[in-house]
């Protein structure tokens, strides 16, 4: 990917409050929830301020930076005081927000050799110690990045030092069903519950890390880590139980925004996720996704490819252009009437302060 510092904030309300509901089943009236979701904050530790602009920060692998300040350059990745002049802005926001999201990617995108399965777990605990001293009420709901792993892309389908120290800080979020899955295959679903909804809301946060092309690890496999079988297990249960569900996960399904025809995932891997998501399309209200770095949606078609199906997947990001050093966030701000999900956002900007 780009090495530029991008990610974004949306603010969503709870889509599962739209649904239709059966007569005398549960209470007409609509809350309004609302989340945050972040994304891809690569951190790049080594930014300085320096004369020599090859020198400026790792991620720029060597290219000079083009007009370093203290909350990045363009052609490095994020700062410390870019993340935390963002996680600042939500903590002063004064927003009433039910959760948020984060959908992964902490370390930087530097050469495989200027980190080490330590740094990377040092890099998300970071990342979550930020999070969770300035937003201390937040429930946040992760999931892992491909670059949440030494070395990148290749994170592994049966435990690992990564998923059981990332287990660890994310603890005071996540139940322990949540936690003992994660540690296994760094996926996990857990239910938020809220006052006022119609159904519960079940969180199910994929590890799509374990799909993407450059994993060589998952390659020849059929079912990585067991997640399709756990994941139609847990869709079929929340159906049984009358739940919604947001996908939350990194790598995305379907095709990349920014290329014809490429899909981030394998193929087979791909078109079995869309097949389950289409099958258990009355339980999803929702996808989120990370990793492509600009902001961008998708709607899963039916089989016929008639838009029966409204799943927008909703990927974060920075505009490439104009290059100003702002952070970009939705304001998610109405709901489809098509039974399921979010149809409209509006977009702010947070600016940052000296
Ligand atoms: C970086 O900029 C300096 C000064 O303009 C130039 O001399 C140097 O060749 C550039 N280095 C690279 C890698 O582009
Ligand atoms: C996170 O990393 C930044 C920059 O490397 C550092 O200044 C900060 O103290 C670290 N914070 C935590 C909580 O580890
Ligand atoms: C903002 O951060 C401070 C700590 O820096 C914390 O005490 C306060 O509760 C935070 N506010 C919110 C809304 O999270
Ligand atoms: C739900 O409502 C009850 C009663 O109004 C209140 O005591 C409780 O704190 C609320 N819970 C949440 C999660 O908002
Ligand atoms: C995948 O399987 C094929 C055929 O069994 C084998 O030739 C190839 O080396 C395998 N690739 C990996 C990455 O394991
Ligand atoms: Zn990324
Ligand atoms: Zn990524």
């Amino acid at each position: 990917m780009s090495s530029l510092s991008v990610w974004l904030i949306l603010l969503a309300p709870l889509a599962t409050l739209a649904h239709p509901v059966k007569p005398g089943d549960y209470s007409k009236q609509e809350a309004s929830g609302q989340f945050w979701h972040i994304s891809d904050l690569h951190l790049d530790f080594s930014y300085h301020l320096t004369d020599d602009h090859t020198k400026v920060c790792l991620s720029s692998k060597g290219a000079n930076a083009s007009s370093p300040g203290i909350f990045g350059d363009f052609m490095c990745d994020s700062p410390y005081g870019l993340i935390l002049s963002a996680i600042q802005y939500i903590n002063a926001s004064e927003q009433k927000v039910d959760f948020m999201i984060w959908t992964g990617d902490s370390p930087p995108h530097v050469p495989v050799k200027e980190l080490s399965t330590k740094l990377v777990i040092d890099v998300i605990g970071n990342m979550t110690s930020t999070i969770r001293s300035l937003l201390p009420d937040m429930l946040v709901f992760p999931a892992l990045g491909n670059h949440d792993y030494w070395p990148q892309d290749q994170l592994p389908v049966s435990g690992s030092e990564v998923y059981t120290a990332v287990a660890e800080f994310w603890k005071p979020w996540l139940c322990e069903e949540a936690l003992s899955t994660f540690r296994k295959g760094g996926y996990y679903s857990q239910i938020f519950k809220s006052n006022g909804t119609s159904h519960p809301l079940r969180i199910i946060s994929l590890n799509t890390n374990l799909y993407y092309s450059p994993n060589k690890v998952t390659f020849n496999m059929t079912d990585p880590a067991d997640q399709f079988q756990w994941l139609e297990e847990t869709l079929k249960l929340s159906r049984q139980n009358n739940e919604k569900a947001y996908v939350i996960a990194h790598v995305p399904i379907g095709y990349l925004p920014f290329t014809s025809f490429t899909a981030a995932m394998e193929y087979k891997f791909n078109e079995k996720l869309v097949k389950i998501f289409r099958t258990y399309n009355d339980v999803i209200a929702g996808q989120f996704y990370g990793h492509t770095h600009r902001d961008s949606f998708m709607v899963v078609l039916d089989e016929k490819d008639s838009i029966k199906e409204l799943n927008p997947d909703i990927s974060p990001s920075l505009p490439l252009w104009p290059p100003d050093i702002s952070i970009g966030a939705l304001l998610f701000s109405s709901i489809s009437t098509l039974g399921s999900n979010i149809i409209s956002l509006s977009d702010l900007h947070l600016l940052l302060q000296l």
